[in-house]
């Protein structure tokens, strides 16, 4: 369907002010449909030819529409158009005629232009009519709730006429708060309740003013309701703002734990201020599950944070078992353990600090690798590239993954560039004690871990190469009795539900691949990459 913007700029020649004039009708005129029980369509004259096109419609909330069919795009003319035209050209509002029929439904039509005030505040031209059409076949006497509506509406309309409704928009404001059924009082314009809603009535009970709202200074009842005075007066700052004929923002009142949304609007038909209408919605239980949400988010990075704290004391015990054994391998052992244990701190450190449970993996990675490449035997320097980007992964990947990393990287270093006196053969980079001048080393030795990462159909794709001395000859993948391996295998085929494999690399060396499914913790619609 086209929007009323698309309609205007193909059939009009209206200026982008007068359609964005209409656009704020549209998105306010709700609640004059509201207050009206009417259908309100959105008419602008196309070109000079005397028919008119509908570029807007809206149903009441409160009554039976009078139109079951769509009425945007269509443009009508003749007879039908009579009020329209009369609107139009006389700058004024057609409420006279009898019912008219569609199909089986009598409607009643009125006509209100639509009128942009000059920047300088001068009266503007006449630019739209918007439509009332009131289905009539329910029609009775209307009871003292519908008077008052209707008598608001009619200055509504009017204000649409005099092009002060809607008043201007305050920044950030959305229209979707608060409509008639929530709430609706009218004051004075001494500031006086006129008449108030039955849905008002017990928003204001909820705040704890149980007694009748007729008659009483609503701006100094909300002073007095609001729970901090500061918050009161600006509650009654608003309303004093409207009776003045200024649109003040939404307020909120908090009061005895509820919480109540306000919306004062001036009513000045004819620029006359006479009172104000303020819309009131009960929005306590909106903002109980706003709290519930964000005390469970910082329960949850707390708790976070205490995983990660006591970690960090694990690995902090282990370090210092670990200083206090004579024997070398119970000593690595320890230390390695040290690191293992490190690196899931770091994801839950990650954790802690990030809004919900999901975490950017790279700087894990990052942070992984270069540790790994510190432990690495001293006198290799091996250098540590990422190429791709991990993106986004949920929490419970992410756990598992940086543990099969930090064992995939390790790896790469411990044993793709030992220490010489381990090593079968001289790798380039380790020969000698000396760490190796550059120029010696033709670059495409130089010792190297990469880490790659790439997304495909969901599934998260990453290797681990390096360019060192390759697995050694008996090395059964499935077998082996080492820690390492096991730990990576249990990991990615039981938590990870993945795969792993240990290959040579392309140009010797060793390639670790591991292939990741992202799909089943139901945050793939956030993990970008
Ligand atoms: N990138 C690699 N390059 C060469 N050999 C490797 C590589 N990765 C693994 N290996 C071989 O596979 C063996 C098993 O690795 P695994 O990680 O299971 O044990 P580990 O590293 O020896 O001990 P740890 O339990 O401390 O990790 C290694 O001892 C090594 O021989
Ligand atoms: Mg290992």
């Amino acid at each position: 369907m086209s929007t009323l913007r698309d309609l205007a700029e193909e059939h009009t020649h209206l200026r982008p002010a007068d359609i964005d004039h209409l656009h704020r009708i549209a998105g306010d005129w709700q609640l004059l449909s509201d207050l009206s029980f009417a259908d309100l369509l959105l008419w602008v004259p196309v070109d000079a030819d005397g028919t008119f096109l509908c570029v807007a419609q809206v149903r009441p909330t409160t009554a039976p529409t009078a139109y079951q069919d769509d009425q945007v795009g269509r443009i009508i003319g003749g007879s039908e158009v009579a009020h329209l035209a009369v609107a139009y050209s006389q700058g004024r509002i057609w409420r006279e005629g009898d019912p008219v029929w569609y199909g089986d439904v009598p409607a009643r039509h009125e006509a209100i232009p639509v009128r942009l005030r000059t920047a300088d505040g001068e009266a503007g031209e006449v630019i739209a009519v918007v439509g009332r059409d009131t289905n009539l076949s329910t029609a009775r006497t209307p009871s003292q709730l519908e008077l008052n509506y209707l008598t608001t509406a009619d200055d509504l309309a009017q204000m649409i006429a005099d092009g002060t409704f809607p008043p201007p928009r305050h920044p950030g404001e959305t229209t979707s708060a608060p409509r008639v059924g929530d709430g609706l009082v009218r004051l004075d314009a001494g500031g006086k309740v006129t008449y108030a809603s039955p849905n008002a009535q017990s928003a204001y009970r909820r705040l704890g003013y149980a007694a009748h709202l007729v008659g009483e200074d609503l701006a100094a009842l909300h002073r007095r309701l609001a729970g901090d005075p500061l918050d009161g007066t600006e509650a009654a700052t608003g309303i004093l703002a409207a009776l003045r004929g200024e649109a003040p923002p939404r307020r909120e009142i908090d009061a005895r734990g509820a919480t109540m949304l306000t919306r004062a609007l001036p009513l000045m038909p004819a620029g006359v201020p006479i009172g104000a209408l303020v819309l009131v919605r009960d929005i306590t239980e909106v903002r109980r599950r706003d709290r519930a949400l964000i005390t469970k988010d910082a329960t949850i990075r707390e708790i976070h944070h205490r995983v990660k704290n006591n970690l960090q004391t694990v690995a902090a015990l282990l370090r210092l078992q670990a200083r206090r054994v004579a024997m070398p391998e119970a000593r690595v052992a320890l230390e390695e353990s040290v690191r293992r244990v490190a690196s899931i701190a770091l994801v839950h450190e990650t954790l802690s600090m990030s809004s919900d449970e999901a975490v950017e993996f790279d700087g894990i990675v990052d942070r992984v690798a270069s540790a790994a490449t510190e432990v690495a035997a001293t006198e290799v320097s091996v250098g540590m590239r990422r190429q791709g980007s991990f993106g986004v992964l949920p929490a419970e990947i992410a756990t598992s993954l940086v543990m099969v990393l930090n064992e995939l990287l390790l790896n790469a270093v411990e044993h793709g560039f030992p220490p010489s006196d381990e090593a079968d053969e001289p790798v380039p980079a380790a020969s000698g004690m000396v760490p190796v001048a550059a120029p010696e080393v033709d670059p495409a030795l130089r010792p190297e871990v990469v880490v790659s990462a790439h997304r495909f159909r969901k599934m998260l794709h990453v290797s681990v190469t390096d360019n060192g001395r390759g697995l050694p000859p008996e090395f059964d993948a499935e077998r082996g009795s080492r820690l390492g391996l096991q730990i990576v295998r249990a990991l990615v085929t039981g938590e990870l539900r993945g795969t792993i494999e240990l290959r040579a690399g392309v140009d010797g060396g060793t390639e670790a691949l591991l292939v990741v499914p992202l799909g089943r913790s139901g945050l793939d619609g956030r993990s970008q990459v």
